[in-house]
């Protein structure tokens, strides 16, 4: 584990990483990254840190506290206590909401530096950064709404007894977090988890924790009581374990790979928590000739580069029909051409470096896989001479759907084309997966449309467009993608308990 006692002789200069927002380097230079433990800012009890880079230049950005099981129980036990006492579960539902606006109105007026500083962080372009600041807005916008619409219901049973239910917070949720999105991954979780009156233990991932700790500071200055929401940053075998084990925690919120989603829902069966498992996909993108082609080719490049690759949702295995795949693949190549890589900050680059060193020897790992599995590179495969986690987009074709390129997640701008040759072959295929994440269709046949929606095994279908989302709408998968589903009214559910009353009248 990269644990340091604190030196920051390594620290880059703040003003190096090149953000323009004055805030960006007067994070970074104020001190060394404490954690958030009731409401106050503390050093691991250790006193261990660890280094939080920049992919971009390969600098080192901040250190951070690096939290232990000791540091976590201090964290639930503040959140234990916050719940207990119901210093925000007993507030006016319409004071819950005000604060919850209030951190919304602080997002906003914070936007463009939390944008830089997660670009810095994660590589990921400032327009992509800067659109999941927005996500985040929207997410404590929509679910501030939610406080004062939560309802039980009167049933209507034997007339000698009074029966009704009353929804009520769970109590400490623990929210494991992944570190392509921070910001909006903690919106994500949290805006749902207050506003149903719960509170929260945060372990946001090691590469990436540093919006998150900035949003904990808008949280208090909200007027977020204290203990309510306590952040730890540390790694996943020792900190994140620690929370998943912990009888004090009533349920788990994970966003990250189906491996140690499986690691923490047998580590917190020990005490049956709800567990709400976000995980991984491979999700097919399927044209048909019928579509608009030239449409489909450039929301094919976005599906596969969004987020520098590194999305669950992505549109990595790309079907296309038989007779329009040299066509196609052509195109494609021609498109992932023009884009340019480089650094995330610049306004003009479409695709910035992968977030951290092991994520980008992984996915060069996967390209020579797809190379020695048989597929045969049609643009990319290759890095760019220059500093930084930076992989080209890749096209591999010739791929069939039983490459292991084609079955594993591979968290890269890498795409896989692969032929079918009609409705019922692309279903199979597209469905041919250990994840049911997301799907994609492409045609302009309205009856086939609805058709492919009704039988691709997804939790997400888009037809004629790309990994869209709404905090409207429930999003979770089919399969190895997860456990329970996340937004809209289905957050609200499932960070709440149901209980019945019956009085005998
Ligand atoms: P990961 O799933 O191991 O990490 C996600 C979070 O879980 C981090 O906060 C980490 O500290 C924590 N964690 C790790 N082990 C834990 C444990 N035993 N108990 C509790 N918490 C634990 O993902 P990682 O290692 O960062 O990335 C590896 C691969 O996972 C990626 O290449 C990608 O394929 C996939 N991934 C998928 C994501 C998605 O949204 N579908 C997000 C992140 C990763
Ligand atoms: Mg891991």
């Amino acid at each position: 584990m990269n644990s340091t006692v604190i030196d920051r002789a390594d620290v880059a200069d703040p003003a190096s990483h090149g953000a323009t927002e004055p805030g960006v380097a007067a994070f970074l230079r104020s001190s060394d990254r404490p954690m958030l433990v009731d409401g106050k800012w503390v050093e691991a009890s250790s006193g261990a840190a660890f280094a939080v880079g920049n992919p971009t230049n390969e600098t080192i950005l901040a250190h951070v506290a690096q939290a232990d099981a000791q540091d976590v129980a201090a964290a639930v036990a503040a959140a234990r206590r916050a719940a207990d006492d119901g210093r925000w579960s007993g507030l006016h539902p319409a004071q819950r909401s005000l604060i919850l606006n209030r951190v919304a109105d602080l997002l906003e007026r914070d936007s463009e530096m939390l944008a830089q500083l997660e670009t810095l962080n994660n590589g990921m372009t400032i327009h992509v950064t800067r659109g999941l600041v927005q996500y985040a807005i929207s997410l404590f916008r929509y679910y501030a709404g939610w406080p004062t619409k939560i309802h039980g219901a009167t049933n209507p049973g034997d007339p000698s007894m009074l029966n009704y239910t009353l929804k009520e917070p769970l109590g400490v949720v623990g929210a494991i977090l992944p570190w392509n999105g921070s910001i909006g991954a903690s919106a994500m979780k949290l805006a749902p988890i207050l506003a149903t009156g719960n509170c929260a233990v945060v372990k946001p991932a090691e590469q990436a924790p540093l919006t998150v700790l900035r949003l904990g500071e808008l949280l208090l200055e909200a007027g977020l009581p204290d203990g309510v929401v306590n952040i730890v940053t540390g790694f996943g075998p020792e900190a994140g374990k620690a929370l998943t084990e912990h009888s004090d925690v009533d349920c788990i919120a994970f966003t990250g790979s189906t491996a140690t989603g499986k690691q923490i829902l047998a580590a917190s069966a020990g005490t049956l928590k709800r567990t709400i498992l976000e995980l991984g996909g491979k999700t097919p993108n399927i044209i048909f000739p019928d579509a608009d082609i030239d449409a489909a080719v450039q929301t094919a490049l976005f599906g596969f580069t969004y987020m520098n690759g590194q999305g669950c949702a992505l549109g990595t295995r790309i079907f296309v029909q038989r007779d329009l795949y040299e066509e196609f693949s052509a195109k494609l190549s021609v498109a992932a051409k023009a884009m340019t890589v480089g650094d995330p900050l610049d306004e003009s680059t479409g695709l910035g470096p992968l977030g951290f060193r092991a994520q980008y020897d992984r996915v060069n790992k996967y390209i020579g896989i797809g190379r020695d599995g048989g597929a045969t590179v049609a643009h990319g495969g290759d890095n760019p001479d220059r500093k930084g986690y930076f992989v080209r987009p890749t096209i591999f074709t010739g791929v069939t759907n039983d490459m292991r390129i084609a079955r594993e997640e591979i968290f890269g701008p890498v795409a896989s084309l692969i032929a079918f040759d009609d409705e019922d072959d692309a279903v199979f295929q597209g469905n041919d997966s250990d994840y049911g994440l997301a799907a994609a269709v492409w045609t302009n046949d309205i009856t086939r449309a609805h058709r492919m929606a009704g039988r691709l095994k997804a939790g997400t279908v888009w037809v004629n467009t790309m990994a869209w989302l709404d905090v409207s709408c429930p999003f979770g998968g089919y399969k190895q993608s997860g456990l329970g589903s996340e937004l809209g009214p289905d957050s609200i559910d499932q960070f709440m308990q149901t209980k019945a009353v019956f009085v005998k009248l």
